[in-house]
């Protein structure tokens, strides 16, 4: 009962622009620990995706760079925190649980993502973590000022309430339920073996170009010239998302932050932020077939 009305005042005691702006973050960050948890690379150090390889790809243009370097050996926990945390900002800040903690540790999270992720995207409004610091710094205020000289909403929970250590075990039982929901639903990618025929020349004529899945995994591009083949993972060395290929302007471009690559020279980085060129992918024509090696 006591929950129910802190819940329920918690949404009546901000105004409707705090509310609008709680709503979003809290839905976006479950969204994210969601994303996460159902990502089958997140947690697998085995795949491009992998949180340590994320780390890794942000060093040489990170200003906390020697910080991620030393970060590096503990990246699966590092993991871990950043999915269960997510979940539990989201859960608690929609709950009406420990909000101004919640809105603070959004902040601090939304800090780290733009000094290691979004610190080399030009210009800065294409990535999103600098609106997020403003949104969670702007929510924080708004909670704070609403519940000024209430004991139940203090910055810091009054851990000798027992009521209140109640409702903070609820939002990480939550936290730890969403994480592990998502790995039921964890996506079983299909992994071709190597060696395996990826198509055949009579399908992919020279010039031809064509999408697969690599034996790890991840998606992938072939291409034939008078050269041969050569493939490339499609796997953005920024943050991973997916590049594709351009025809017209013989490039592969990643949506999310602009970089290109040129397929052919050796994919590697023509604009945009990627710090790398991307990973590429034995291939050999084996009779008629096109197989990887
Ligand atoms: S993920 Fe940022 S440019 Fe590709």
């Amino acid at each position: 009962m006591a929950s129910h009305s802190l819940f329920t005042r918690s949404w009546k005691q901000l105004s409707i622009p705090a509310n609008i702006l709680r709503l979003w973050l809290g839905i976006t960050w479950i969204y994210a620990g969601w994303n996460k948890a159902t990502d089958s690379g997140f947690l697998n150090q085995a795949s491009p995706h992998y949180i340590g390889a994320q780390l890794d790809s942000y060093i040489p243009t990170s200003p906390i760079g020697f910080f991620l370097r030393h970060l590096i050996e503990h990246a699966t926990l590092i993991g871990w925190v950043t999915l269960l945390g997510e979940f539990a900002i989201g859960f608690a800040l929609l709950a009406g649980v420990a909000m101004q903690l919640a809105a603070l540790g959004g902040f601090a999270l939304s800090l780290t993502f733009w000094l290691s992720s979004t610190w080399s995207v030009k210009p800065y409004f294409l990535g999103s973590d600098t609106a997020y610091m403003a949104m969670w710094l702007a929510l924080f205020f708004a909670i704070r000022q609403s519940g000024k000289g209430r004991k139940s909403d203090a910055l810091i929970p009054n851990l000798s309430d027992r009521r209140e250590v109640v409702r903070l075990a609820g939002v990480a039982a939550l936290a730890v339920a969403g994480a592990f929901l998502g790995g039921k639903f964890r996506a079983k990618n299909p992994t071709p073996e190597a060696g395996a025929a990826i198509t055949t020349l009579t399908a992919l004529p020279i010039g031809g170009v064509f999408k697969f899945v690599a034996a790890d995994g991840q998606p992938a591009i072939l291409f034939r010239t008078k050269a041969g083949v050569f493939a490339y993972s499609r796997i953005c060395t920024h943050q991973g998302c997916t590049v594709d290929y351009n025809a017209s302007a013989n490039l592969l471009q990643c949506p999310c932050h602009g970089a290109q690559f040129d397929p052919a020279a050796g994919a590697k980085v023509m604009g945009g932020p990627a710090p790398r060129p991307l990973s590429s992918i034995k291939v050999a024509i084996k009779g008629e077939k096109i197989v990887q090696i």
